[in-house]
């Protein structure tokens, strides 16, 4: 499949593919004519303008909450948790855009670029009644209707490295950047059961008590998350056991193991003065603090190694297998928390670098730590070339609709998304929210700050009897979802797919944010609790209802369900 590297200036020395140890570039043969890309070296930075055709969609940039096709828009990739409008700001932002003409195209940096999404330029401006006298007149307002501009502005550069790829649907183009970063993630049967977090304030007694209401309770809970109390600094982290409340968190652990559980911490990578891993870890730090914590330059082999090394003795080799990595992503709207653009790290990145370095520097060093054990992971962000890291992205922001269109757009990014349970309005709420976070890659509830240990307590009695059913519907889509996973590590196609990415020539497709492939071939329509109602789209293909086994016809339909639309393609 044909992927192509064009270098324009002088690319910068800290971009994403230098710390991506599986970084594999073939190159081949696209139809893209490099002549067209017009650069040029601003005070502001690096500019990069070329023509696209006018009826080209635009898709990607990473976990894009609040918008899914980017045409005409302006985004700029700034890591920033808890995104209010479709500006670009996201946790997770990846400058990879794929469009509807089956073509991606990727810039391998680390600067909060700016992309200006398909606009006319003047020159390029048929103007109202323009009269062609000759004919190159003619062609020129001919190109007005044809042709838009992508513009691109990456900050403080003299020059990129910018990868094309081509092929026939949407699917392969991604398929070939998740190939660029060495395939996706292998991750563990285990990890794709429920990952239930608890309480944030806690003690290894009501853990036990938890652990054994969901035995007996037979619900399919595969891991137990613990929340910031485990430790005795959280915001920054000591990564040193509560004793107080986890008197005998080692027995605890190897407990919880016998009767099947994982177990996963919660954490950040911000380093508390009072952690035993600070004063070895201050010279690798940048020059900022957070929560009065060292921000390690974790692409520093030797930052790493500190840090690996404490969590394998104390923590990994006791047991735990998962994390929760929090709050590597800041955030510029609520309260401005993170460090500064102007930040120093000692590898040579700036703070604007980190900021987006950080996810993927930080997820490595947990794999480090792990030291080859499987695992699924969370993690608040992530960057380019992400898709070989066992981590699943999640968020603090709480609209269910934003988190469905994070689903359908995660697959365009080569990066997971989970649409967690947390609190809910009510048990409506509770249930359409159960139902989309079963059917994504990783099945989540974080009770952290809920007021009942969980969830479907606060509600009715046979609440709990039919999330149980739910969880076992989860149960049966292991196998599939496990296949979807080896698949994406062998050939990069990505677990979850907008219906654009495998019907890219079915324009009906282009605005569906709201349905997704899931493994290979289920589609998903999930209903929030404002609707028992919804429209739901079945690109053409032979379908059955993936709970009834009827057949269903392609093209649009009006269903209304407490259940969650799924239809499967035969
Ligand atoms: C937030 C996170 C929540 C919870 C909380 C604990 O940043 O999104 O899920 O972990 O921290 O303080």
């Amino acid at each position: 499949m044909p992927t192509k590297k064009l270098t324009f200036g002088t690319p910068e020395t800290v971009v994403p593919s230098r710390y991506c140890p599986t970084f594999h570039y073939v190159e081949g043969k696209v139809s893209f004519d490099a002549s067209t890309v017009i650069t040029e070296k601003t005070a502001r930075g690096f500019m990069l303008d070329f023509p696209l055709d006018a009826d080209e969609q635009i898709y990607g940039f990473g976990l894009q909450l609040k918008a899914f096709n980017h045409k005409g828009k302006k985004l700029v990739l700034r890591v920033n948790a808890d995104p209010i409008k479709d500006t670009g700001d996201t946790h997770a932002p990846v400058p990879f855009f794929v469009t509807s003409h089956k073509r991606g195209f990727f810039f391998d940096t680390a600067r909060a670029a700016e992309f200006y999404c398909g606009y006319p330029r003047i020159n390029q401006r048929a103007g109202d009644g323009d009269s062609a006298d000759t004919t190159d007149a003619l062609y020129a307002t001919r190109a007005a209707v044809d042709t838009t501009w992508m513009n691109i502005l990456i900050p403080g550069a003299a020059g990129v490295d910018m990868y094309v790829f081509e092929g026939d649907t949407l699917t392969e183009v991604v398929a070939q950047y998740n190939m660029l970063a060495g395939g996706g993630c292998e991750v563990p049967d285990w990890g794709l059961g429920l990952l239930f977090r608890t309480h944030h304030d806690i003690t290894e007694k009501d853990v036990l008590e938890m652990a054994n209401h969901f035995v007996e309770h037979k619900m399919p809970v595969a891991t137990l998350g613990l929340e910031p109390g485990w430790q005795t600094k959280h915001y920054s982290c000591s990564y040193n056991i509560n004793r107080g409340n986890f008197p005998h968190f080692e027995d605890m652990v190897k407990q919880l193991r016998e009767m099947g559980f994982h177990v996963n911490l919660w954490e950040q990578c911000f380093v508390h003065p009072s952690s035993p891993i600070y004063d070895e870890m201050k010279p690798y730090a940048g020059d900022f603090t957070v929560w009065d914590g060292l921000v390690p330059d974790y692409t520093n082999p030797d930052a790493r190694k500190i840090f690996a090394d404490w969590h394998r003795k104390t923590l990994i080799e006791k047991g735990v297998d998962g994390f929760k990595a929090d709050e590597c992503d800041g955030s510029d709207y609520t309260g401005s928390w993170s460090f500064p653009y102007t930040a120093k790290f000692p590898g040579g990145a700036d703070g604007e670098q980190m900021h987006a370095l950080l996810g993927a520097m930080y997820g490595r060093t947990v794999l480090q730590a792990l030291d080859g054990r499987p695992t699924l992971s969370e993690i608040r962000s992530m960057g380019a070339l992400a898709a070989p890291l066992p981590f699943v992205l999640y968020s603090d922001l709480y609209d269910h609709t934003d988190f469905i269109r994070g689903v359908v757009n995660s697959g365009f990014s080569g990066i997971l998304w989970t649409p967690e349970v947390r609190s809910t309005a009510s048990e409506k709420d509770l249930m359409r929210r159960m139902q989309t976070t079963v059917f994504s890659v990783h099945a989540l509830v974080n009770a952290w700050n809920c007021a009942e240990v969980c969830p479907w307590f606060i509600y009715s009695k046979q609440c709990e009897d039919k999330v149980r059913d739910l969880l076992h519907v989860r149960e049966s889509l292991i196998p599939r979802l496990s296949a979807a996973f080896s698949r994406y590590h062998k050939t990069g196609v990505p677990p979850t797919r907008a219906l654009v990415m495998d019907w890219t020539d079915d324009p009906e497709t282009y605005a569906i944010d709201d349905e997704y492939m899931f493994c290979d071939n289920l589609l998903v329509a999930p209903l929030t609790a404002a609707s028992d109602t919804r429209r739901v789209y079945l690109p053409a293909g032979k379908w059955v209802n993936f709970f009834t086994r009827e057949p269903v016809q392609a093209g649009w339909h009006e269903v209304t369900t407490e259940d969650i639309p799924v239809y499967e393609l035969q």
